[in-house]
């Protein structure tokens, strides 16, 4: 079967890896989160104290960020692929709010994105990649296969989040929840580079009202058009 890259944008917290994961899981593929490479840079901004009264201090990260570490590995007992930075699994500290907040300090730095971008290229030469993020069908691979474009309402998105974030034991109110997807809407769609933007040739799903089976079934379809019926591996 032609193996192919697929490219899933979108909204902050709108289903995106988790429709990622379920196509790589059916198709044998390996799913890439883009978004977990910025938040492991912006994880080294506060630790390494380049934030200053709530600025980035560029000039010190760009100084080092040619030595930034980031990778993923599988880890064993989660059974997942994990985001490490400088030799440490990071998968945990990066998914918190502190890191959510100061994610729009580093993901508009042209070099960051070059950085990050060339990475992610260089993970789908050889395809069999779904990967999802903001600029993956429009700056990562604009020739991939297939391009997914996902929404949903925003107070959808935050009551998904909250519910996650709750459920993994994180201290947080609701309210806050929807200013941070708001926030980045405005922030991931005003940029100037690589903005979030619609590729011409993606598919839309808005998934405010679909089950993640439901839109699990939209997302295959267009594949299966794209690649013919999905056989057993
Ligand atoms: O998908 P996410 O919420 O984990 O992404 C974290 C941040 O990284 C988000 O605010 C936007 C940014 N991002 C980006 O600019 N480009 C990508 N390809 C992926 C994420």
């Amino acid at each position: 079967m032609r193996r192919i890259n697929i490219a899933i944008d979108g909204f902050s917290s709108c289903g995106k890896s988790t429709l990622a994961k379920q196509l790589a899981h059916h198709l044998h593929y390996t799913y890439i989160d883009s978004g977990a490479m910025y938040r492991a840079i912006a994880l080294y901004v506060i630790e390494n104290g380049l934030v200053i009264d709530g600025k980035l201090d560029k000039v010190d990260l760009l100084r080092v960020l040619d030595q930034i570490h980031i990778g993923f590995k599988h880890d064993d007992v989660s059974q997942r692929s994990e985001t490490w930075l400088d030799g440490r699994n990071v998968e945990h500290k990066i998914r918190g709010m502190e890191v959510s907040r100061h994610v729009t300090l580093v993901s508009p730095v042209p070099e960051v994105r070059a950085k990050l971008v060339q990475l992610q290229k260089a993970l789908g030469t050889e395809k069999g990649v779904v990967m999802d993020g903001r600029d993956i069908g429009t700056v990562v691979f604009p020739d991939a296969e297939v391009k997914l474009y996902m929404t949903a309402r925003p107070e959808i998105r935050a009551m998904r989040r909250y519910q996650e974030l709750k459920g993994r034991g994180v201290e947080v109110d609701y309210a806050s929840v929807l200013e941070n997807i708001e926030r980045r809407d405005e922030d991931d769609t005003k940029r100037a580079a690589d903005p979030l933007i619609k590729a011409p040739d993606a598919f839309e799903i808005d998934n405010s009202d679909l089950s993640s089976h439901e839109q699990f079934d939209i997302a295959l379809g267009v594949v299966v058009k794209t690649i013919g019926v999905v056989t057993e591996a």
